[in-house]
């Protein structure tokens, strides 16, 4: 068994920036608000019709491909995960290997729908597939287009103004060198508040799951009709229910619960302790999250890798994009040990630790 390890790593965040203020002049919200309870002072937004989840994607990709050394035809395998995809189906997976132009090596494609612990769990995939000889050149995506589906009046402002586009991307190859590389991942879910942070219109649930839950909810489905008639209605379009929904505090007390816990669990099973750890990089859900894991774990300032000011939580995207700012700014060196940690909707949550 060969160990996995990071072998390139790139980034890609979209040129317009769009702060506070801007949020500001369209719904009911302000910079001291944001700031306060977020630590986020402006995020990007991908160019409308130009860019995509997926065109964003392979941006990083291309700068991770060549750092790693290697082709976009040596890619053998591909894992794309995002929450805001270009299309319903099929996939950011398939359209990131059309954009690389390598459709002819056909290439298995997965998409992964892990929401901001989407990349973690990539790269746990990433590390089993390469590990067992399987393949040697894995491109894990994870990509955002968040700004395309968010509300942006006062009713999702809760939601809206955390939120920003970009995407990250790392090829994991095998490494025969002793001791580096990824050294554990470890993967959790609870479904129990599944809609605690969700987005759940369209879609094919047609009430399901919120009768079995007690949650009321009036989308304006129409009963008579023998087929269809609850997947999209008007009356979600005109009520605003085709939006994202999320229980801030619910999801922010239980994020700080998870957080520590994952971290020390991977600790644990690599005969590790938090004194080890050289950098952490944590996904940017909150800043304020991150300060509070930090706390937590007693890390200092220059041993967490924070982002979220700049842009915004960006979901899946946000821990490969901190991971390479932190690797560029040299934060990150040969030998060091760094943790990756996220946590959000479903809940999933999972950590790595990995020696650079
Ligand atoms: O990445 C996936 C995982 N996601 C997370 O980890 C997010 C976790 N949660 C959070 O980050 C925080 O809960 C939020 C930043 C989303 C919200 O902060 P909060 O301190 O929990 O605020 P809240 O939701 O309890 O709302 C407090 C007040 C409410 O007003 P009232 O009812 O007290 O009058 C909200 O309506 O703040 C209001 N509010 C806003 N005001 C100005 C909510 N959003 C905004 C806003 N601007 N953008």
């Amino acid at each position: 068994m060969f160990n996995s390890k990071i072998a390139g790593i790139g980034s890609y965040v979209p040129e317009k920036a769009v702060t506070n203020d801007d949020l500001s002049k369209v719904m009911e919200t302000s910079d001291e608000w944001i700031q306060e309870r977020t630590g986020i002072k402006e995020r990007r937004y991908g160019e409308k019709h130009k860019e995509t989840t997926a065109t964003m994607g392979t941006k990083a990709a291309r700068i991770a491909i060549e750092r790693a050394g290697i082709q976009p035809e040596d890619v053998d395998f591909i894992i794309f995960a995002t929450l805001s995809p270009d299309y319903y189906f099929p996939g950011c997976g398939v359209l990131l290997q059309r954009e690389l132009g390598i459709t002819g090596t056909e290439v298995g494609a997965l998409d992964i729908r892990n929401q901001c612990s989407g990349f973690v769990y990539g790269l746990s995939i990433a590390d089993q597939f390469v590990k067992t000889g399987m393949y040697k050149n894995v491109l894990l995506v994870g990509a955002e287009m968040h700004s395309m589906g968010l509300d942006y009046s006062t009713q999702g402002r809760n939601v809206t103004v955390i939120f920003g586009d970009g995407a990250g991307a790392v090829v994991v190859q095998p490494t025969e060198k002793e001791g580096q590389g990824i050294l554990t991942t470890k993967l959790h879910s609870d479904g129990t508040y599944a809609e605690k942070l969700a987005f759940i219109n369209p879609g094919s649930h047609g009430g399901y799951h919120l009768d079995k839950m007690g949650i009321e909810y009036d989308y304006g489905y129409d009963k008579d009709l023998e087929y269809g008639g609850i997947f999209i209605t008007d009356k979600m379009q005109e009520e605003g229910h085709l939006y994202p929904n999320m229980e801030g505090q619910f999801v922010f007390k239980l994020a700080v619960r998870k957080f520590p816990e994952v971290i020390q669990e991977a600790l644990n099973s690599a005969g590790l302790q938090v004194s080890d750890i050289d950098m952490f990089v944590p996904h940017q859900a909150n800043l304020r999250i991150s300060q509070f894991v930090q706390k937590i774990l007693k890390l200092n300032d220059d041993q967490v890798w924070n982002n979220i000011q700049k842009y915004g939580n960006t979901t899946a995207a946000s821990v490969p994009i901190a991971l390479c700012e932190a690797w560029e700014a040299g934060a990150v060196k040969e030998g060091d040990l760094v943790c990756l940690a996220a946590f959000g909707s479903g809940f999933t949550w999972g950590s790595a630790l990995i020696r650079w």
